[in-house]
């Protein structure tokens, strides 16, 4: 029995669809959000270690992909990326699990300016000392996941919000790909122990990411910037009092501002034969003229 914490995801969903063959469970905080998984579903929340026992019943490996950093809330990332994962490990290992695949992120490292990436690397750090097997993805940034939050923006306001000048090449890698290497890994005893990351094909601003998308709905190039100078005021001076705030401000200029390509794809050379889905190829399939 394989478990997927975060099976209702953007990735979760996906990785559920491409492990049909193996009986898979899913946690979730809501039996309603999994209604469209085919798995056995478990209410459980991994900030409340007595919710989980039932979760990890017979599972030999456990996949991670939860999160608890909805771009806002730098107490969400710790309560659920690092004490939540912390609690899915504990309870993985008193269940007889073997395996454990964790969801990070590119750029996880102790040092990093992202709340985010900072505490990933951290929950690294918990998997690895967990005596579990332990897989670490990296993945890019979710194409899926940019198109929905441009998408809701363009069918409510007709026009895009962009943090800064939007012109940072960002490498998006499709969540399928992610999905398929997750799903290969369950089956790939030489992946047990691994840190890999992976990207997609393409490095795109969001600035013509958002062109692209107005264009699929047949509106002119709205883009409306909020400057990074406002973005550092924003990131200073609400820091004290609105954390979460403070905390989008500054993933926004280190979206804008850092270098987010990705160095070395080091899953497609250890996995040759990984989808590699374009861009253009998510956009027409999801937006068809
Ligand atoms: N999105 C990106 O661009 C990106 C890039 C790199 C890495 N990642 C990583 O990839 C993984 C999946 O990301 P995603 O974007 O697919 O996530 P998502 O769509 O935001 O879904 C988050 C998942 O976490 C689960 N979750 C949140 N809090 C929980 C809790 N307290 N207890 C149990 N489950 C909880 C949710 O389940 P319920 O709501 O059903 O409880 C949901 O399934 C995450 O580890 C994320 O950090 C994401």
């Amino acid at each position: 029995m394989i478990l997927v914490a975060g099976g209702t995801g953007t990735l979760g969903t996906r990785v559920v669809r491409a492990l049909s063959d193996v009986p898979v469970r899913v946690l979730t905080r809501s039996s309603d959000r999994a209604s469209h998984l085919s798995a056995e579903i478990v209410v459980g929340d991994v900030r409340e270690p007595a919710t989980l026992p039932p979760a990890l019943h017979g599972v030999t490996t456990v996949i991670s992909a939860v999160q608890g950093f909805a771009g806002t809330d730098p107490g969400g990332a710790i309560a659920v990326d690092l004490r939540g994962n912390s609690n899915l490990l504990r309870a993985a290992v008193t269940a007889g699990a073997q395996r454990f695949i964790l969801i990070s992120a590119v750029g996880a490292a102790p040092d990093s300016v992202l709340d985010l990436r900072r505490v990933k690397h951290q929950a690294e750090q918990a998997a690895l000392r967990s005596g579990l097997e332990t897989l670490v993805i990296r993945p890019t940034v979710y194409l899926e996941t940019w198109l929905g939050i441009l998408s809701s923006m363009i069918e409510t306001k007709r026009a895009v919000t962009l943090f800064g000048r939007g012109a940072n090449p960002i490498n998006f890698v499709s969540a399928d790909d992610v999905a398929a290497l997750v799903d290969h890994a369950t089956r790939a005893p030489e992946l047990a122990v691994a840190t890999l990351e992976i990207g997609g094909p393409d490095n795109v601003t969001l600035q013509e990411l958002a062109c692209t998308l107005l264009a699929r709905h047949g509106l002119p190039e709205k883009i409306n910037h909020v400057p990074l100078p406002v973005l550092r005021a924003v990131a200073t001076l609400t820091r004290p009092f609105k954390p979460s705030v403070a905390a989008l401000a500054r993933f926004g200029i280190t979206m804008d501002v850092t270098d987010m390509t990705l160095a070395e794809d080091t899953a497609r050379a250890r996995v040759p034969g990984l989808p590699l889905t374009s861009v253009a190829d998510v956009v027409a399939q999801r937006y068809p003229r």
